[in-house]
């Protein structure tokens, strides 16, 4: 039995902003009813929409049409109701609400709809599936978290946009259906009918473009740009996610860390309140793998890694010394007050590194009465177990972890994710400590054993180190690109580059990437072309919108920050995307599906 609006039902006000200066008004309000509670001769409605709730009360001053309707109201039920404010009297003033001292007493009121039972309750912080909130999203979204964090985003979006035309960026448009290149993740294909067997490419990044448009002489780029990636899903990656996409023209590394620099001051100042302190740290990479074991150290602790290769090189124990003689290397963190952590769940941490192809966790600990146990230590000279000690500054109450590997990037790999999951357990992770900085000369290209080549670490436009070009042929896997990540609290929030500009040197990448002329003429042949009319230098950055969104909003998952998000599978539980298309619409694609598995 729901009634349309007519034109006398103008809202006055949104729910969330009564105050008792309203007192006295007549006013109309529209939302969801929140709950409905019959106390007898009184019912309450409280009244919700995005920017809070309002009390509508009934009682025997209330037209009995009125006040039927309200015995009958039910949660979700949408409604209009006109009313005079009044103070809520003594006593019941609620003062953990904003609209706490005053409620409407209503005269006139409407169902604009009904509402079946929802599948679970609107309220902050409610303890649903994760399956079932996304297969109900605009009920999820109604929550009022749910509704902060959209909200948030909008905002966030609007200092970005606004920063960036302060400082005379152009926003544009780049196209969505482009030419299949690859940058590292796997395309999305979109078939073309007028071509058939032809397939568009939904951009991973509208970086070709934007590189273009610097040719083009727009100088300063930004554009808040959609980007698909077929990647494994985790809970920094999204199928389909936003970036806030940056190009500029003759400028340098420092230029391109300044501005962003600049953008990053002001969402902290505005959005969080905090005044971040510029210039940033910067850290190049060899350094942040050597300290850290990652490329995206998370500062917030310590737990630096230790090298103790020399200290147990020449050990009988063959797990560390032959790490060590087979070109890898036996490194430790040391966690202060470690102690305490039970052998259980120090199995627990031996089972996590395994997940990093460590082959297993050595450790070492001492309670603060002395008592040492170890799985190492038993097979080490009492010499080499103090120059261990000695080289970690080892003290009472601490435990050591150690990783040896042939492969180097194993023990970085493993002792990087250690550090922060034993800092995770430790209740280290402060969500609003926020620890930025820069990586810097990034490797340029990146070995595949399985592949047997190299391939482009950040994209095959990025610039190498200028001291570093002649390794290109001898040596490439020494060469240094002039790129950078911006990392906050171990998360990679961005990451750009310096680009390619000189034709001759974008082909030599190309080949270098294991391409022949005929196949990068091929896919890249318009990119060389057009470096041949003039191509200016230039640079830019690319910023996870979700992710720095999140950061921000001090949330974990960045579906969090999304209005509908994809699942685990790349699915999407609401709408029950993707879905088998229309055989009429397949042939006139001349496509044929010979494997549905
Ligand atoms: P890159 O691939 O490093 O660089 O991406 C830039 C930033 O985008 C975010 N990001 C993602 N966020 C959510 N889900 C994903 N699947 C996902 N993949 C990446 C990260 C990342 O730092 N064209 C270059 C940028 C440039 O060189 O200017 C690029 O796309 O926060």
């Amino acid at each position: 039995m729901s009634e349309l609006l007519d034109k006398t039902d103008k809202r006055t006000k949104y729910c969330g902003l009564f105050t008792s200066d309203d007192i006295g008004k007549n006013v109309c309000v529209m939302g969801w009813c929140q709950r409905q509670r019959d106390l007898g001769s009184l019912i309450f409605i409280d009244l919700r929409d995005r920017t809070g709730i309002v009390q509508l009360s009934f009682n025997e001053e209330t037209p009995e049409d009125v006040y039927q309707l309200a015995f009958r109201t039910r949660a979700e039920y949408v409604i209009c109701a006109k009313g005079i404010v009044r103070h809520r009297g003594e006593g019941a003033v609620n003062k953990n609400m904003p609209t706490g001292e005053v409620e409407i007493a209503v005269s006139e009121m409407k169902w604009l709809s009904s509402s079946l039972t929802p599948p679970f309750a609107i309220v902050e912080d409610s303890d649903v599936r994760p399956e079932l909130r996304l297969k109900y999203r605009y009920l999820d979204l109604r929550r009022p978290d749910m509704q902060n964090n959209i909200m948030a985003r909008s905002r966030i979006t609007k200092l970005v946009r606004d920063y960036f035309d302060e400082n005379g960026f152009i926003e544009i448009e780049t196209p969505n259906l482009i030419k299949p290149t690859p940058e590292g993740a796997r395309d999305y294909l979109v078939p073309s009918r007028v071509h058939p067997g032809s397939f568009y490419a939904l951009p991973q990044s509208p970086q070709l473009y934007k590189q273009l448009l610097m040719l083009s002489g727009f100088d300063r780029y930004i554009q808040i740009a959609r980007c698909y990636r077929d990647e494994d899903l985790r809970a920094d990656r999204q199928p389909e996610f936003t970036q806030i996409d940056e190009e500029m023209s003759f400028v340098t590394q420092d230029d391109i860390i300044e501005i962003n620099e600049g953008l990053l001051k002001k969402l902290f100042k505005e959005f969080l309140g905090i005044e971040l302190q510029t210039p940033l740290p910067r850290m190049t990479y060899a350094q942040a793998m050597e300290r850290y074991g990652s490329d995206k150290p998370d500062l917030r602790f310590g737990f630096e890694l230790i090298n103790i290769s020399d200290a147990v090189k020449d050990s009988e124990f063959k797990v560390f010394s032959g790490a060590v003689a087979d070109g890898g290397s036996v490194r430790a963190i040391k966690i202060d007050g470690g102690a305490s952590f039970s052998r259980k769940e120090i199995d627990s941490l031996t089972e996590f590194v395994k997940t990093y192809r460590a082959k297993g966790l050595a450790w070492y600990k001492q309670t603060m009465d002395g008592a040492v146990s170890s799985s190492y230590a038993k097979f080490m000279t009492d010499e080499e177990n103090k120059k261990i000690l000695e080289k970690t500054d080892f003290k009472p109450g601490d435990l050591l972890l150690i990783v040896g590997d042939t492969k180097n990037q194993v023990v970085f790999d493993s002792l990087g994710a250690l550090r922060r999951e034993v800092a995770s357990r430790m209740g280290l992770l402060k969500p609003d400590d926020y620890r930025l900085l820069w990586i810097t000369e990034f490797p340029l290209l990146e070995y595949s054993e399985e592949d047997g080549r190299f391939y482009a670490k950040h994209h095959p436009f990025t610039m190498p180190m200028e001291e570093d070009i002649r390794y290109l042929d001898s040596d490439p896997g020494r060469v240094r690109a002039v790129a950078y990540d911006i990392v906050i609290n171990g998360m990679e929030a961005g990451g750009g580059s310096v680009r390619i500009h000189v034709p001759e040197l974008q082909e030599k990448m190309f080949s270098v990437l294991g391409m022949e002329k005929e196949e990068y003429e091929n896919k890249f042949g318009f990119l060389i072309e057009a470096y041949k009319y003039g191509a200016p230098p230039h640079a830019g950055l690319a910023f996870g919108l979700d992710r720095l969104c999140a950061l921000l909003m001090g949330i974990d998952d960045i579906r969090d920050v999304i209005a509908f998000p994809k699942v685990q599978n790349a699915s999407e539980l609401m709408t029950g995307a993707p879905a088998p298309a229309d055989p009429a619409a397949l042939s006139e694609l001349k496509i044929n599906i010979s494997d549905k598995e």
